[in-house]
């Protein structure tokens, strides 16, 4: 860190994570408009805190996210979880320790806890509206009391910058052959195939036409009786099986770059309904994930492979919640192999909903030219698109 470097604190709460993360950035020149010119490098970011409080525990019992019980646990989680952020980056003064402040009842930000942030990124869409509002009125409010200007931040950019912000900037200098690069965003709620010709100006391929992978992944895992988040378990099964069942692959041979996860699962629902109930066991079960699991990363691979040709893509990004699949991951890396790409993702514990992202998409946004906001023009919007 120098004296240039900014602090920016990230928040994050648009779905059941309440999230926040500390980061620094070390500007760098600006990219040129082609994102290739002999002067431009990565801004050297840093992550020095990342604090997420899930809630899984709390919407387990209902087979998936209650936007009203969401909204609440951010309620009552947003505070300690930004002053867990803001203490564990060491950025506030030593005499705030957090311990302290808790057996007191004035909070570490008001005591000026905030003081070494020039920043503070928000997540204002996409998302459940009742969890976005609490994160966007706490960022405003802190806007309001501290006169710190805001980036609002759109969830999903932040899935298409987060495999960048740790990158190793000497093993992948900005100016060297990265670009273009076919982003891969699979998430709970998106599945976006986006072509990044350099790290500003990005275009999007192709989306779901109705559910979304990760989707897909909860909604194969609830039929089956898996507990929530789907995705993990399914993955868990799908590894101990001996014989997967085959699916059928929708869109895979579409002329365009869109996804449909709908039909997969309901060819599911009628595999296990066409099941003999002795023959209903664990075996089956883990047979029917991993053939589930099949389809879905063969298509997302295909699609992926066919936008690398046509754009002449040099790497491949791949991020959001789904990103953590390890048959996924581990598909998209081999085929970079055999085609001597880059391959980005950002480490397998980070690719679930954080504030790290947040805070990377904000450095980006910064690096790229964008002019923070006053708290005043800040808003939610559940619908944002990428
Ligand atoms: O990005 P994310 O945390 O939230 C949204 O922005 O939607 O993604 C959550 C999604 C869930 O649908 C979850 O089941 C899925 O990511 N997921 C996985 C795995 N881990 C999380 N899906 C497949 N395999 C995994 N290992
Ligand atoms: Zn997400």
């Amino acid at each position: 860190m120098n004296k240039t470097s900014k602090f920016i604190l990230a928040i994050e709460t648009s779905c059941d994570e309440t999230a926040a993360a500390v980061l620094s950035m070390e500007p760098s020149p600006r990219p040129s408009p082609r994102g290739r010119g002999r002067k431009t490098e990565w801004p050297k970011i840093q992550t020095l805190s990342s604090v997420v409080k899930s809630q899984i525990s709390i919407h387990k019992s209902f087979g998936g996210v209650v936007p009203e019980a969401a909204a609440r646990a951010h309620v009552k989680n947003i505070l300690p979880v930004v002053e867990k952020a803001l203490v564990e980056a060491k950025i506030t003064s030593p005499n705030l320790s957090l311990k302290k402040e808790r057996n007191g009842s004035i909070s570490l930000l008001a005591k000026g806890g905030l003081r070494e942030v020039n920043y503070i990124a928000i997540t204002v869409g996409p998302g459940l509206i009742p969890s976005l509002i609490v994160g966007v009125e706490f960022a405003r409010a802190l806007g309001l009391a501290t006169g710190k200007p805001i980036i609002p931040v759109n969830h999903m950019m932040g899935h298409l910058y987060s495999p960048f912000g740790r990158l190793n900037a000497k093993r992948y200098p900005l100016n060297a052959n990265l670009f273009p690069v076919i982003s891969l965003i699979v998430s709970g709620g998106h599945t976006i195939l986006a072509v990044m010709n350099n790290i500003r100006d990005y275009k999007v391929l192709g989306q779901t036409v109705d559910d979304a992978a990760g989707e897909a992944f909860d909604k194969v895992a609830k039929l089956l009786g898996l507990p929530y988040p789907g995705g993990p378990e399914v993955s868990k099964l799908a590894a101990r099986s001996k014989n997967p069942v085959n699916f059928p692959r929708p869109m895979i041979n579409s002329k365009n770059y869109n996804f449909s996860f709908s039909g997969l699962k309901t060819a599911v629902l009628y595999y296990v309904q066409s099941l003999q109930p002795t023959n209903y066991n664990l075996q089956a079960k883990q047979n029917i994930c991993a053939g589930f699991q099949q389809a879905a990363v063969d298509v997302l691979v295909t699609k992926t492979l066919r936008a690398v040709k046509e754009y002449g893509a040099k790497s491949i990004s791949l991020s959001g919640g789904v990103a953590a699949n390890k048959s996924l991951r581990q598909m998209l890396k081999v085929k970079c192999q055999m085609l001597g790409l880059k391959f980005f993702a950002p480490p397998q514990n980070l690719c679930t909903d954080n504030a790290e992202m947040i805070g990377i998409a904000a450095c980006f946004m910064l690096h790229n030219g964008f002019k923070p906001k006053k708290y005043s023009q800040i808003k939610a919007d559940p619908n944002l698109e990428l």
